[in-house]
């Protein structure tokens, strides 16, 4: 079982919301970290408590070759760099996503296969997941139909992130661990307008006083969410365990519907607005909730340390810090 104490870990887009909790998780375990980013959305706010504890490489992954020198040294890669938004983003730039994405994915698996570190976590997604799929997912082949319609070219890209990995695990023997995270949330996200993530929108609206606050869809739609902190204490604990069987779900089965998440909101933050709901914007499926069977069998440890109430309260000292 790998010990990641004294060895290096890098982790690409270490600078972004998951990356610099698991910046965290592996100074704790005694790693010497590398973060790799370009910082087009992560911050050098978000591991500014690192400072002198991790090597910083501000390094654009596109960039051919970029990812040989940037991960020369390190004996695990934690790769999750890569162009992630809200649903907003995709209409229209599909194809741009996930051009985007499979530069970075070439460059990074290149590194990989030339440099043989000891183990490697590649990051999908549970876009790539089909829209009409079971409503609690559990690890479903790849190719059955399209990933997520919202997020076409992102959930291409995680397809192929996946089976270009496996492939690269096979030819360069390197163990791989895929994993696909569900909703991740968190008080480190980087704010980008109309194509930020649901919950940083809905904290938005909530805090900025709108009145009333406007709910995309019919609001009933159901979602599972985690705290980034719990999503890199499980990439964390993967690689530590050496587990290799197969993609993992990171998500949990309990969902929220997005008016209980907002009635939360307003409930923590003391606001009192009217709630109305806009079926004209997409809501994507109705129920989207993880199957975590496989992650429990990986990590019987496993237990969440962030719950949604503590999570949330955590958000709004995010907008208070990123707004004011
Ligand atoms: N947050 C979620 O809900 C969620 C869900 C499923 C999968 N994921 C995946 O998890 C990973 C981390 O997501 P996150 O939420 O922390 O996103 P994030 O945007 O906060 O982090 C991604 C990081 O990658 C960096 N990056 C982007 N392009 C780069 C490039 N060309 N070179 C170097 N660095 C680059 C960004 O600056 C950022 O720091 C991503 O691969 C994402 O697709 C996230």
């Amino acid at each position: 079982m790998p010990d990641l104490a004294s060895t290096t870990c890098a982790i690409t887009g270490g600078a972004g919301l998951i990356g610099s909790f698991l910046a965290d998780q592996l100074v704790d375990a005694g790693a010497d970290v590398v973060v790799v980013d370009d910082f087009s959305k992560g911050t050098r706010a978000n591991i500014a408590h690192l400072d002198g504890k991790v090597d910083v490489r501000e390094v654009d992954l596109e960039v051919m070759g970029s990812a040989r020198a940037a991960l020369a040294g390190t004996d695990f890669v934690f790769h999750l760099a890569s162009r992630a938004y809200g649903v907003g983003h995709g209409a229209g730039r599909h194809g741009e996503i996930l051009r985007h994405n499979e530069r970075i994915t070439d460059n990074v698996l290149d590194a990989v296969v030339t440099l043989r570190p000891q183990h490697v976590l590649v990051t999908s997604s549970s876009c790539v997941y089909p829209d009409d799929g079971p409503d609690t997912v559990p690890e479903l082949p790849l190719f059955s139909g399209e990933p997520e319609a919202a997020n076409r070219g992102y959930g291409w890209a995680k397809r192929f992130l996946e089976q270009k990995a496996v492939l690269a695990s096979e030819e360069a023997g390197v163990p791989v661990t895929i994993v696909r995270p569900f909703n991740i949330y968190g008080e480190r996200y980087a704010w980008v307008g109309e194509s930020s993530q649901a919950i940083p929108m809905l904290v938005k609206k909530v805090m900025d006083g709108n009145d009333p606050v406007i709910i995309w869809g019919s609001g009933e739609q159901r979602r599972t969410y985690l705290h980034a902190a719990d999503c890199a204490l499980i990439m964390r604990r993967l690689v530590e365990l050496g587990y290799t069987d197969g993609p993992v779900n990171i998500g949990l089965e309990e969902t929220v519907s997005v008016r209980e998440l907002v009635e939360t909101l307003c409930r923590l933050a003391d606001r009192h607005p009217a709630l109305t709901c806009d079926r004209s914007k997409p809501e994507g499926r109705f129920v989207k909730s993880s199957d975590p069977t496989r992650l429990f069998e990986a990590v019987p440890d496993f237990a969440p340390t962030v719950g949604l109430d503590d999570g949330l309260d955590r958000m709004i000292g995010w907008y208070r810090s990123t707004f004011s």
